[in-house]
């Protein structure tokens, strides 16, 4: 057993499952996922072996932003279902064991929710509620807005994270309010204690009603820089770059931890920015402080994003490995890393960091097995187990998502841009929509999705990939994904052991080991993963060969060729293309 010095949680040695009910599974036919749809695969998750839901909001939206615009924290959308529906998803996953988390979207509202109906019409109790600010005269500064009234440019140059200003000018109150998303989601003004109240309470009522915990959406957004400053050149000017980690941030969030939290929750922040500084990280982490559980940050995510969404960068292996290395090191004695590869906002891992071609299923496993073998919580998005990939988006109207549609739209409107044809593969590699396709049943209609007409369309391979197909076979992602699973539950040492990577600099072999000391001796695996289409050989430093090591679990067929367990000893692996194997080195 380990030593006493490991400080266990669960939701360290869990496996968070995340669904986005928009795109799970329709029982109503409207083309749209709801929550009866995955009540109905509640066994499904069971199966795989997650411990933990991630729930998507599912809370009544005018959807402007797929439900990230709320208009009533306490209601479910209708094309979702209701509260009774809500409420047997969560028995029916606490009867199995499985945890449920709710996403909370607190940095902004929808226009359309109650408070923001009251404040722009300046009733007292709500007139603080959002961020209100006078115009400026638009012959003294040298930015503008398309809207609001001649001669009166907005507040200061703030863009939204969504392309175009981050203000917008009401009629009704007479002034502008700061939007850093869409129009449609409105800042609230976290400075006015009656917002804070508000949040905390609304959580509250969430706890009482069961849950287990909350991903907290941009939440380190929610405090804005003292007098909103306007250099166009500081950092909080400009898309990626908002007003991250705000100079009260964690006075808000320690208010928060001590007025709601628990340790007993997972609670996981997602931090905006191109980077996030270890100090603030730790403060976000640190029970005494802001007390949350785990974060997301960027980092990883940004490596191949241009600024654009018509934009891309090379990505490289070695800083891939970089991101990761400086978390686990960050976070080492204090805080716990997140661990994940793609979401509803990121386009499919395998596209993007595998070869979704040829190397399909062996590429998928292999992104898996480092999200699984890393020291973190790993997230898995719903459809990763099956290796789903990007969508061959043929033209706009293939889009659904704000964040694809109105920064491209924009840019071709202002000229930037000829057309989408002339940036389709950049669009097409970067888009959110790429995750939200339909979740692949089966190689049916709709790929089993729907009845209906889906919201949003089908990857038409769904004929190869669909869960069936992967279930019925025992080389597939699918059963891949629930060994891996299970590892975590048999080994402490993939949870809690040390990593130490080696060759930090390769560009195409990431390996490393975990160790962990217990009063038995140490336990200790090796990873090595092939991130690449060719054959390659990796010699391992002495200190990592075994002569009585064991493939603990591999990618590619276990019988025959080449003796895995014969090249550890000779300290000489020959990785075929995109394998991975996980050694325990005894
Ligand atoms: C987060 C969500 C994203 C949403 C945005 C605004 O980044 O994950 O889907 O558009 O916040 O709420």
């Amino acid at each position: 057993m380990p030593d006493g010095d490991i400080e266990r949680r669960w939701w360290k040695e869990s496996v968070v499952y995340q669904v986005y009910p928009r795109s799970f599974n329709d029982t109503d036919g409207d083309g749209v996922g709801d929550i009866p749809g995955i009540v109905e695969k509640v066994d499904y998750l069971d199966d795989l072996g997650v411990d933990v839901v991630w729930l998507n909001p599912v809370y009544d939206s005018p959807n402007a932003d797929n439900g990230y615009d709320i208009a009533d924290y306490r209601s479910i959308m209708d094309e979702f279902g209701t509260m009774a529906d809500w409420e047997e998803l969560l028995d029916e996953l606490h009867s199995r064991d499985i945890k449920l988390i709710m996403d909370l979207v607190v940095n902004h509202t929808s226009d359309e929710h109650e408070w923001f109906v009251d404040s722009r019409a300046g009733d007292p109790e709500y007139e603080d509620f959002y961020i209100w600010r006078d115009g400026r005269d638009a012959d003294e500064v040298s930015w503008s807005a398309t809207e609001g009234p001649a001669g009166e440019a907005p507040p200061n140059a703030w863009k939204s994270y969504f392309g175009g200003p981050a203000w917008a000018y009401d009629e009704e109150r007479e002034a502008w309010y700061l939007h850093l998303f869409d129009v449609k989601q409105p800042d609230l003004n976290w400075e006015n204690p009656r917002v804070r109240d508000e949040v905390f309470e609304m959580m509250e009522w969430w706890f009482d009603k069961g849950i287990d915990g909350f991903r907290m959406d941009v939440i380190n957004l929610i405090s804005k820089p003292e007098g909103l400053p306007n250099d166009p050149d500081d950092p909080f000017c400009g898309a990626m770059t908002g007003p991250t980690n705000g100079p009260r941030v964690h006075e808000f969030l320690a208010e928060m931890n001590e007025r709601v939290l628990d340790r007993e929750y997972l609670t996981v922040g997602e931090m905006l920015g191109p980077e996030i500084p270890m100090e603030h990280a730790r403060r976000y982490l640190d029970p005494d402080e802001d007390g949350l559980s785990m974060l997301f940050h960027f980092e990883h995510m940004l490596l191949d994003r241009g600024d654009n969404i018509w934009e891309r960068d090379e990505w490289a292996l070695s800083d891939l490995k970089a991101v990761f290395n400086r978390w686990d090191d960050g976070l080492k004695t204090e805080g716990w890393n997140s661990l994940y590869l793609n979401n509803h906002d990121q386009p499919r891992m395998v596209s993007r960091f595998g070869n979704d071609g040829e190397y399909r299923r062996e590429s998928a496993k292999l992104l898996g097995t480092l999200l699984h073998t890393l020291r973190g919580t790993p997230y898995i998005y719903q459809g990763e187990e099956l290796g789903m990939t990007n969508y061959p988006f043929e033209s706009l109207d293939d889009f659904r998502d704000v964040d694809t549609l109105r920064p491209l739209e924009n840019a071709i409107e202002a000229g930037e841009v000829d057309s989408f044809d002339a940036v389709k593969e950049a669009v097409r590699a970067n888009s959110r929509d790429n995750a939200r396709t339909p979740v692949q049943w089966s190689a049916g209609p709709n790929a089993g999705f729907t009845d209906g007409e889906p919201w949003l369309g089908v990857n038409p391979n769904k004929g190869e990939v669909n869960v069936e197909t992967e279930r019925a076979d025992e080389d597939s992602v699918w059963h891949y994904y629930r060994d891996l699973i299970s590892l975590r539950k048999e080994y402490d040492v993939v949870v809690y052991g040390e990593y130490d990577p080696l060759f930090p600099d390769d560009d195409t072999v990431w390996a490393y080991t975990r160790t962990l000391s217990t009063t038995d001796g140490d336990e200790r695996l090796l990873v090595a993963l092939n991130f690449s289409d060719d054959d390659v050989a990796v010699g391992l430093p002495d200190d990592v060969t075994s002569d009585e090591g064991a493939l603990l679990i591999g990618n590619y067929p276990a019988d025959g060729d080449p003796d895995v367990v014969s090249e550890l000893a000779a300290g000489d692996l020959r990785l075929r293309p995109w394998e991975a194997r996980v050694y325990d080195l005894r």
